[in-house]
């Protein structure tokens, strides 16, 4: 058993609390490698951000448990040397069950999600007490969920999203005791969140999506005051990226994602948490692609990882300063 404390991460409960009061929200950037990581590392290091570090099961599966624990630890020293002392936690995205967030806090994750939202409500409530009343012992942070999005999310997927009912939150936090809630109002997981033809153009002729159901969340704020809400499926799908990976020979679909403005507006309530996995992808792939056609003879993998390490890190800091709010906040 490690603790996350022998690590030098934090968990979700102070954050929060910060964030809510303040009204800005954690990035909760998702990372399988670790140009990945070094990226979010350098961009909250250099906007003061606290940050959440996330693993999905796939993440899991792909980089192994024992490296990515020593690879947190690592990064909490390497942002020291970076020069601020910023807030780290390591989160499970998208726990399926009991075991696998257990396993996760065994092995040094400082905050779990247990994903139960596609299971009827009853079943979802006990699952996620089962965990919480394990991750309380060991001072770990829990985030439920209730209501359900579209998109794909690990191996499971929803063609269609189920919009949280604010009636059923109170019950749920109280019976449960999560210490932070996920739900749905209009996000998506995945590049491909709303089409082209589902959306309206403003005065700039820019294809905007329909509007995010601010009155479900303000429902919810009003029956779980100061209670920290989390956001998933929000990345933002920049074309600039998505536009040079079909340059550079990729065959992306047109695809509008969350604007930027509907995020900054959610950051400024209860949400507190903003999940971004896609737009990460979508950087990397647009910059590689871009170096591989440009220079073609290049074999040396940091020639590319390196640019894409950049390139990510230059939009992490454009969210942290601008769209979350949470530049600046680390040391508060
Ligand atoms: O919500 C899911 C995340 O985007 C993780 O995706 O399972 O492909 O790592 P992944
Ligand atoms: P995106 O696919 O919109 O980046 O969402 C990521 C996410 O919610 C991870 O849990
Ligand atoms: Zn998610």
């Amino acid at each position: 058993m490690t603790s996350y404390k022998e690590l030098g991460l934090v968990n979700t409960r102070d954050m929060f609390a910060k964030a809510v009061k303040g009204g800005y929200a954690i990035p909760a950037y998702n990372f399988n490698n670790m140009e990945q990581m070094q990226a979010i590392v350098q961009a909250c290091v250099a906007t003061k951000s606290p940050v959440i570090l996330q693993v999905s099961r796939g993440a899991r599966d792909y980089a192994n448990i024992n490296l990515l624990r020593n690879m947190a630890r690592g990064v909490v020293e390497y942002a020291h040397e970076l020069g601020c002392d910023i807030p780290i936690v390591l989160h499970l995205d998208h726990g399926d069950s009991f075991q696998t967030c257990k396993d996760c806090i065994d092995n040094g994750f400082s905050s779990v999600m247990i994903d139960g939202s596609s299971l009827p409500y009853e079943e979802n409530i006990a699952v996620t007490r089962k965990v919480v009343e394990y991750a309380h012992q060991f001072d770990v942070t829990v985030e439920g969920e209730l209501g359900v999005l579209a998109g794909i999310e690990d191996e499971v997927s929803s063609a269609t999203s189920h919009y949280t009912k604010p009636e059923e939150v109170e019950d749920f936090v109280s019976k449960t005791g999560v210490d932070s809630l996920a739900i749905s109002v209009g996000t998506s997981h995945g590049a491909y969140k709303f089409t082209p033809e589902q959306c309206t153009r403003n005065a700039e002729g820019i294809l905007v999506p329909p509007e995010l159901r601010f009155d479900i969340l303000s429902e919810i704020e009003k029956r779980l005051p100061g209670f920290p809400i989390v956001l998933h499926g929000s990345s933002s799908v920049p074309q600039e990226y998505v536009k040079m990976i079909n340059e550079f020979g990729g065959k992306l679909t047109d695809s509008v994602g969350i604007p930027e403005e509907q995020l900054r507006k959610a950051a400024k309530s209860a949400v507190c948490k903003i999940n971004i996995d896609s737009d990460g992808r979508l950087a990397m792939t647009g910059t590689i692609r871009r170096i591989f056609a440009e220079k073609p003879g290049e074999f040396d993998p940091r020639k590319y990882l390196g640019p894409a390490r950049d390139a990510l890190k230059e939009m992490y800091m454009h969210k942290n300063i601008d769209v979350l709010g949470s530049a600046g906040h680390a040391l508060d």
